[in-house]
């Protein structure tokens, strides 16, 4: 009897339910593909020209079959940008570096947790002597140490040799030293060859050689991007040289292919050509990347794997990372349950659309319940990173208090700071006025109040607004300098 009731509510609304279905207006059209997809073609195009973006492609992959593959805008002043555009990748690097690192632990050449850095490669320090004896290729590319610059590939990309870049990238250089080759080769050999992309590579002057390379933009304003005036980015940028964390370039067609060999475990075509092990460890968590997030779409913490971001949105497991570099903006995301992949390359790199447009896409795709319009988030978001953005280049300083004179003639501040993670900042006086050098960013000082200067580090196209403090030692001689960058307290000590 019980049953039979259970059996008819069950059927009740289930009737219920496809009436209120079917009654909906069908304001975007759910449930089927094609009008989903023709629909998301307008979304797109329209929400590109909102937030920032001269040129942009994006490929999904749904159920092992490529559903989508669309161009927009332009990919520099006057040709399209199409699906087999290459453009630079940023930080979604990673994830190739891991997994052609898993390659050689998979074969046995090395182990994630048990054998220290240090022994791959003798060469290999930290300040700390105890943490250098212990650290593993699995805190290194987990981020689980305490180096200060993790956050800052992109800052320290600009003109350092990679000799330097080594400090903060060891356990490249161990792979490297166990492989036997530069890293880039083991990623070609381990990765790119096995799985045919032929459309991904290394370097931004690699990069622009290839006729169908995407040129990198920025706008200067949210009222000049909307009105699709865009600044030209130079090309001739120092070459970055942090290769592995940073420095490849692909198409939304490679990289959805790359997804979905990394969503299926390592298997392309019925066939494993990536260790299944190996994979599996860049897809688990070893960190908490965003220990707090109070979105309930999204999961309470982001925990980061190697290459990865592991998250959860709306009951769908999330595997994802966004890549920065001057001019670029990419976003991969893989959903394994919902067994969905979506690429997404753009040539500016202050947008917010690639990750945001990604939800929007899934959320059209899979029919989910829509708690937030996303492509109007994207087109907030992108208002604001230009606003901070143009903070950032002017600096903000504490209010100035006049006629503070500084506590030493200029000469006294010349000389050689020296900090752990940031190297060496150098203070020259030439022609009566202070210059400031810090990794290849430059700067003149102006006096501010007391031992405060601002400056604006410049480097191409780059430009930081700050403010540079030195204190005096108990002997009455300048013996610090310091100044917040990107967010850190940084202090140098002065070379005596
Ligand atoms: C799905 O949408 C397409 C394009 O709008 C339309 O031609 C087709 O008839 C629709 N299919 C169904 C089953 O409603
Ligand atoms: C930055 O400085 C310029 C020139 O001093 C000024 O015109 C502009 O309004 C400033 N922008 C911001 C966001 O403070």
């Amino acid at each position: 009897m019980v049953r039979r009731i259970l059996i008819l509510t069950v059927a009740l609304v289930l009737q219920y339910a496809s009436v209120i279905q079917a009654a909906e207006p069908d304001a975007s059209p759910r449930g089927n593909t094609t009008a989903v997809l023709t629909k998301l073609k307008v979304d797109l195009e329209l929400a590109r020209t909102q937030t920032a973006v001269p040129g942009m492609s994006v490929a999904i992959i749904h159920k092992g079959k490529l559903i989508f593959a669309e161009g927009f805008g332009k990919r520099n002043k006057k040709d399209p940008f199409t699906p087999e555009t290459r453009s630079m990748l940023g930080s979604v690097t990673k994830a190739f570096t891991a997994t052609a690192v898993a390659e050689l632990v998979a074969e046995g050449k090395m182990d994630w947790d048990t054998t220290p850095v240090n022994t791959y490669l003798p060469e290999f320090e930290t300040i700390n002597p105890v943490l250098t004896a212990q650290l593993t290729m699995q805190d290194l590319l987990s981020h689980r140490t305490n180096f200060p610059s993790v956050d800052f590939n992109w800052f320290w990309s600009f003109g350092e040799s990679r000799l330097d870049l080594i400090k903060r990238y060891r356990h490249v250089e161990a792979a490297a030293k166990v492989a036997g080759e530069p890293i880039e080769q083991v990623v070609r050999n381990k990765v790119l060859r096995p799985l045919g992309l032929t459309n991904t590579g290394f370097s931004l002057p690699e990069l622009i050689k290839h006729p169908n390379h995407a040129a990198p933009f920025r706008a200067e304003t949210y009222a000049d991007a909307k009105a699709g005036r865009f600044t030209s980015l130079p090309l001739d940028d120092p070459p970055p040289n942090d290769v592995a964390a940073g420095d490849m370039y692909s198409s939304a067609l490679d990289l959805a292919k790359w997804g979905q060999v990394v969503m299926k475990g390592g298997m392309q075509n019925g066939k494993q050509v990536l260790s299944k092990d190996g994979i599996e460890s860049t897809l688990t968590a070893h960190t908490i990347a965003y220990p707090a997030e109070r979105d309930p779409d999204f999961a309470l913490s982001v925990q980061y794997g190697m290459g990865w971001m592991l998250n959860s949105y709306k009951g769908n497991n999330v595997f994802e990372h966004g890549g920065r570099t001057p001019g670029y903006l990419t976003n991969l995301a893989l959903f394994p349950n919902a067994d969905l992949v979506v690429a997404f390359l753009t040539n500016s790199d202050l947008t917010a659309l690639p990750q945001s447009a990604t939800y929007h896409i899934v959320d059209e795709l899979l029919g989910l319940r829509k708690t937030k319009d996303w492509l109007k988030k994207a087109a907030d978001d992108t208002e604001q990173y230009l606003a901070r953005d143009a903070m950032r280049r002017n600096g903000t300083f504490p209010e100035r208090i006049l006629n503070k004179p500084a506590t030493h003639e200029l000469s006294a501040y010349a000389g050689e700071y020296d900090h752990p993670g940031f190297g060496t900042t150098t203070i020259r006086l030439e022609g009566g006025k202070l210059h400031i050098t810090l990794a290849a960013f430059k700067g003149v000082l102006a006096h501010y109040h007391y031992d405060s200067f601002t400056t604006a580090l410049e480097m191409s196209t780059v430009r930081m607004g700050q403010l540079i403090t030195f204190s005096t030692g108990t002997d009455g001689k300048v013996s610090e300098i310091s100044f917040t960058i990107m967010g850190t307290f940084v202090t140098g000590k002065k070379r005596q």
